[in-house]
């Protein structure tokens, strides 16, 4: 499967958002990872769908929208209106799961699931064949620049397994902790979608950074 890369603008300069973007674009990320904290599933608080709308006529690359917020299903609207490509909403905030889904999917837009370090993966089981993608936390959401929790990388392994097991081709999105140091490891277990934000936005030369994760990506993806 293709590993894309999706850096996160939420390390980068709140005030050049759009620069960030446009960044990683020229770059050649695949996505770019746009995260939205409420304040109240998390304590961070950061952007609303504005900021996607505005995106979504500057960058030509699929946004790719982790909402880490509570009552997704109020939220996720606003969001497939304002143009967000690929949305995910955490398993942790809705006992709907498959009602959020099937919102997105309505919209033609690719449905995710994302899910908290503790949670564990069987809580997908009925959900999972539905799915465009899964997005496993690799640190605890929030904040960005926090270390990647190592025993989740056995989490990747176990998630691409069971989805291979299942003859399915389901992306498994990896956020949080990821640097040039442990990418390689990751795309190993399976993941195949990488979520960068402070080894992207908080190095000296983000575009260089952007450049070397997708050669490592390009040299471990599997065929
Ligand atoms: C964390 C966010 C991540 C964050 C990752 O709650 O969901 O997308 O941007 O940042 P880094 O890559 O710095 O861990
Ligand atoms: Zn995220």
């Amino acid at each position: 499967m293709k590993v894309r890369l999706a850096p996160s603008i939420l390390s980068a300069d709140f005030g050049r958002l759009t620069e960030a973007a446009q960044l990683a674009e020229q770059a050649g990320a695949d996505l770019v990872h746009v995260d939205i904290m409420d304040g109240h599933f998390v304590r961070g608080l950061t952007f609303g769908p504005q900021l996607v709308a505005s995106l979504k006529k500057k960058v030509k690359l699929p946004l790719d929208v982790h909402l880490m917020v509570d009552n997704p299903w109020d939220i996720i609207p606003l969001f497939l209106d304002a143009g967000a490509d690929w949305v995910s909403f955490h398993l942790e905030a809705t006992p709907h799961l498959h009602r959020e889904v099937a919102l997105i999917k309505a919209h033609k837009r690719r449905a995710g699931i994302a899910l908290n370090p503790g949670t564990p993966l069987i809580l997908l089981n009925e959900i999972l064949k539905d799915l465009d993608y899964v997005l496993l936390m690799t640190v605890n959401p929030g904040r960005g620049s926090q270390p990647f929790i190592d025993s989740c990388l056995d989490k990747i392994t176990r998630l691409s397994q069971w989805i291979a097991g299942m003859n399915l081709e389901i992306p498994v999105e990896v956020d949080g902790g990821v640097n040039l140091q442990n990418l390689e490891r990751l795309v190993q277990a399976g993941a195949s979608m990488i979520v960068a934000g402070s080894a992207v936005f908080a190095a000296e030369k983000p575009a260089e950074v952007i450049g070397r994760m997708q050669d490592i990506a390009r040299r471990v993806e599997r065929p």
